[in-house]
């Protein structure tokens, strides 16, 4: 179930204030840069948008490093995994992931009749590479690793990374979403760039939903080997994405002071959130997001926190279908979210723990 939006939330209870921080958007809203190709690309919306996406490929190349057959663009890094799945899977091939990861990629598989191995979370809910490792069979056509991983935060280190990739057969594709990658950077944390591993079986997936803050408009992209890269390009729909989605993309990239604001922003937060967790000594998991998961050691607990934030204005995400009952997670938000976030949670803390 997606979240309600702000504005049913107000009718339904009517807050005067209120935080919505479950998720895992960018609540300082769009890039301005974004936004003003996008009104610029509304005199074009009778034409159809260029298929090869020209423009953006290559700002994308020249952003990370690579040439324009090394990218490909999609409605969203969840389109691009949706291809990924319709590109190189034939029946009887087998994805291997990880338990307790991004919802998406196991509603894809199975829309795609991939069988799909779940592999546990460590005590830590971080991804068990050497399980996964192990568990490779000769049905493995693809692994799935979130870096950092959505909803639990936790990240897999560059040295642990490049290891994995090493050891993997080459004709096992291995992908690894960076969806929060602009957050990871900016917590300077041991984080790999998995772009600069240069391995033809590493496919690296980014958006633009995130630190850019065009969730809504569906664009994100692929940085791959260009065999890969020319397997998704055969799948995906003729004319997507669209030219509003390929403006905000074109307009977004070249926006670092919204990304720097963001992540600033981001940064401080989730050390205060750090601060006030400990004091109350809550069991967090330090994360590589603009997103903090707490572990309430209990599914009552989780979800008695969840309801009670809730009757009070404040919207976090118990993470009982993300196969984490017990656990929830929230959104860094705006200062002032943030801070009425914090202040309920201090004032309610005495009722839910007991
Ligand atoms: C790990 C991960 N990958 C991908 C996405 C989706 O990105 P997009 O909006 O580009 O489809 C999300 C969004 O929550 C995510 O958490």
């Amino acid at each position: 179930m997606p979240g309600k939006s702000p504005e049913e939330l107000k009718a339904e209870f009517g807050f005067e204030k209120m935080a919505v921080l479950w998720n895992n958007e960018n609540n300082h809203g769009s890039s301005p840069m974004a936004k003003l190709e996008i009104e610029k690309a509304l005199e074009q919306t009778y034409l159809y948008p260029d298929p090869h996406a020209i423009e953006l490929r290559n700002l994308i190349a020249e952003k990370v490093g690579r040439k324009v057959e090394h990218i490909a663009v999609e409605n969203g890094s969840e389109s691009i995994l949706s291809n990924i799945f319709q590109a190189f899977f034939f029946d009887g091939d087998e994805l291997l992931t990880s338990d307790g990861s991004f919802v998406a990629v196991y509603i894809w598989a199975e829309a795609h009749n991939i069988d799909v191995t779940k592999i546990p979370l460590t005590k830590n809910y971080a991804f068990n590479l050497d399980q996964i490792q192990k568990n490779i069979s000769n049905k493995t056509k693809a692994i799935y690793i979130a870096n950092p991983n959505n909803p639990t935060g936790a990240v897999i280190s560059k040295l642990e990374l490049r290891q994995f990739v090493e050891d993997i057969p080459e004709d096992i594709l291995v992908i690894i979403d960076e969806a929060y990658f602009e957050y990871a950077e900016g917590l300077g944390l041991d984080y790999p760039n998995s772009i600069k591993f240069s391995k033809p079986n590493v496919i690296t997936l980014r958006t633009f939903s995130k630190a850019y803050g065009v969730a809504g408009i569906r664009i994100g992209y692929a940085v791959g080997s260009p065999e890969v890269i020319e397997a998704l390009n055969k799948v995906k729909m003729t004319f997507a994405p669209s030219n509003l989605a390929q403006a905000a993309g074109i307009g977004a990239i070249k926006d670092d002071a919204f990304v720097n604001k963001t992540v600033a922003n981001n940064t401080f937060w989730i050390g205060k959130f750090y601060e006030t967790f400990t004091q109350m000594g809550l069991n967090f998991y330090r994360t590589g997001g603009n997103f903090v998961m707490i572990d309430l050691g209990s599914e009552e607990k989780a979800a008695s926190l969840t309801k009670t934030l809730a009757e009070n204005g404040v919207f976090i995400r118990h993470l009982k279908t993300f196969a984490l009952p017990n656990c929830v997670r929230v959104t860094v938000g705006k200062p002032e979210e943030n801070q009425f976030f914090l202040e309920t949670l201090k004032k309610i803390y005495l009722e839910f723990s007991n």
